[in-house]
C-alpha cells in the first residue's frame, strides 16, 4: 500500500504545471451530479460531473482511510464554497480542489486538473 501512495504523490500536478491532457471520456459518460472512475496508466482517477456539468473535478479513487478504491462512488456536494466527497464507507470527506480531509486527521488526497473540450472531459497529468 506504500507503493501505491508514494506512486500517487508523485504524480501530483497543478494545472499550470499539466504536460499530458488524458482524453478520458465524452461528457455524456459521466453522471450527472456525480462520479465515475477512470483509468490512466496505473491509476485510478475519480472524476466528479457537478452542476450538471458546470464543474468538473478530479482526485484519487484511492481512499486513503482504508486504502479502498471508491471514491468516485462518494457522496458529493458542498462547504459553502468549497466542492467536497465524502466517501462511502466511513465518510472521510475531502476538498475536491485542495485535496484536503475537511472532517478527520486524514492524508489529504491528491487533485487534477479538468477540462472539457469538444464534449470531452480531459485530466491534466506531469507526466
Ligand atoms: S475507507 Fe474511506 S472513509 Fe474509510
Amino acid at each position: 500500500m506504500v507503493e501505491i501512495l508514494n506512486s500517487l504523490k508523485s504524480h501530483q500536478v497543478l494545472a499550470e504545471e499539466v504536460k499530458v491532457w488524458y482524453k478520458a471520456a465524452p461528457v455524456d459518460r459521466f453522471p450527472i451530479d456525480g462520479g465515475a472512475c477512470v483509468k490512466y496508466k496505473d491509476l485510478q482517477i475519480a472524476v466528479f460531473n457537478f452542476d450538471s456539468g458546470k464543474e468538473w473535478y478530479a482526485c484519487q479513487n484511492l481512499c486513503p482511510h482504508k486504502m479502498q478504491m471508491i471514491l468516485s462512488r462518494g457522496l458529493t456536494g458542498s462547504c459553502g464554497e468549497e466542492p467536497k466527497v465524502a466517501c462511502p464507507y466511513h465518510k472521510r470527506t475531502f476538498s475536491l480542489k485542495s485535496g484536503e480531509c475537511l472532517n478527520a486527521d486524514e492524508e489529504r488526497i491528491l487533485t487534477f486538473p479538468v477540462k472539457v473540450e469538444a464534449n470531452h472531459v480531459y485530466i491534466g497529468f506531469s507526466r
